[in-house]
């Protein structure tokens, strides 16, 4: 294993390569991680294998020789671990008061120095970091994360609230540190930062946000804005919305578009199609396909203002799913619903809409993120996240409450990734019945 070689990547004139942003980061990252699935599938003659590989890769960035080590370890390499622990924390001992950069150098040292369980060090890195750029709330974040390692959740408390205290508008930042300290399962601390969001939120639907969050960490609530809350978070995040969704490998539309596939409807450009809860218009180039006339609805202005310079949709308009009455009854053959209703808890009254809304004979394409524990008596819940899961009972028996049939097809897929983890969706489609003359 060589740690010091890159010479373009070198960091703060160590000699060290600590950054990982070279070409080799997937491939090399991607072996971690299926290292760790072997290690997970009990196999860990594979799984020692594949960590040789990786140190015998060569040139080998210090944060992923850190990370081998920890695999090694788990798999009771205490050996081989040590041997790799002992090179590298030399290294950074030798190094380390010449590290300046926080975001390239101190973040990336005290991110190896926690993956390899030595806190105090880390720790005191991560200080340094803070200290050099303390209106940074990038470098927070990394701080925060590096103290997730550690499994150090009071200071990290203490390190978010300092930093918010000392900013002049805290509401996103709150939100945004609330969710990675959420993330890492510190749920105390997250829990003092949207707190704190809400204490300061100026406008009624950032309220609205900020509270659906303070819910979905357990904080009692009687009753939830759902249209305030969808309003601020999509008007804020509409520009990015794409490529954010692209970063996190968004897969919801596609599994629409395969669901049309499946069920062989045909592309005679014949049918009216509603697209509820369309966003930026991501299922609008292919629904073009299928629509003689394709309308969007949405409740996000600038999600809306996104579509539209997409040309993609002959009609678009801002209006409520939970209040769809403004549509005549049975005036489409289809209705599309891609990751919408995971901002819904009980889907009754949007179901009864869309019902009301079908043509005799027309279907219902909808993806959620699918429950799968049994104990969630109501079959929906409210995750972390700020999104909800629903389970496929619930999906079902509330369908046949509200007079749908049996959807002809329920399937499940990865319908994105969070944290680099898939989450898995369902996607139905069902027929409203046609009338019998
Ligand atoms: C995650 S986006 C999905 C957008 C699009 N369907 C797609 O697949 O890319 C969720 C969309 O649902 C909209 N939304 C949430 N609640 C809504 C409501 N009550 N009425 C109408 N649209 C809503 C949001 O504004 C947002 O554009």
């Amino acid at each position: 294993m060589t740690l010091i070689q890159n010479e373009q990547e070198q960091d703060d004139d160590t000699g060290l390569n600590l950054l990982v942003e070279d070409e080799n980061v997937q491939l090399i990252s991607s072996k971690i991680e299926q290292a760790r699935e072997l290690v997970d599938a009990n196999d860990p003659q594979k799984a020692i294998e594949l960590c040789q590989e990786i140190l015998d890769l060569g040139d080998l960035p210090v944060p992923f020789a850190a990370k081998a080590a920890g695999v090694l370890r788990s798999l009771g390499q205490i050996e081989a671990a040590d041997k790799i622990k002992t090179v590298i924390v030399e290294e950074l001992d030798r190094v380390h008061h010449r590290l300046k950069s926080p975001e390239y150098a101190l973040l990336p040292a005290a991110g190896v120095l926690a993956d390899l369980g030595e806190a105090e060090a880390a720790d005191e890195l991560g200080q340094k970091a803070i200290e050099a750029e303390p209106d940074n709330q990038l470098v927070v974040a990394g701080y925060l994360s590096i103290l997730a390692t550690v499994n150090r959740p009071e200071k990290a408390r203490d390190v978010a609230m300092t930093f918010l205290k000392a900013h002049d508008q805290p509401v996103l930042p709150a939100i945004h540190l609330g969710m990675i300290l959420s993330k890492v399962g510190f749920n105390g601390a997250a829990l003092a930062c949207l707190e704190y969001a809400k204490a300061n939120c100026k406008t009624k639907t950032e309220t609205a946000r900020v509270e659906y969050l303070l819910a979905s960490h357990g904080s009692p609530a009687s009753a939830l804005d759902q249209h305030g809350m969808a309003v601020e978070l999509f008007d804020s995040f509409a520009v990015s919305y794409d490529q954010q969704l692209n970063l996190l490998g968004n897969n919801g539309p596609n599994l629409i578009f395969t669901t049309l596939e499946k069920l062989e409807f045909d592309k005679a450009k014949t049918r009216r199609i509603l697209d509820a809860g369309c966003g930026t218009g991501l299922c609008s180039a292919f629904l073009r396909d299928y629509a003689s006339e394709l309308i969007g609805i949405d409740l996000s202005i600038k999600m809306l203002e996104v579509a539209r310079e997409k040309e993609g949709y002959h009609f678009l308009a801002r209006t409520d799913l939970s209040v769809l009455e403004t549509y005549p009854e049975g005036r489409f053959d289809m209705i599309v619903c891609a990751d919408v209703l995971v901002y819904f808890g009980a889907l009754d009254t949007i179901f009864y809409n869309f019902n009301k809304t079908l043509h005799p004979g027309g279907w219902l394409l909808v993806t959620v993120e699918h429950e799968e524990d049994p104990s969630v008596r109501t079959g929906y819940k409210l995750y972390s996240t700020g999104r909800y899961k629903h389970s496929d009972s619930y999906l079902t028996e509330t369908l046949k409450d509200i007079g749908f049939p049996k959807p002809k097809l329920i399937t499940h897929a990865r319908l994105r990734n969070d944290m680099g983890h898939p989450i898995k969706g369902t996607v139905f489609a069902v027929q409203k019945p046609a009338l019998l003359l």
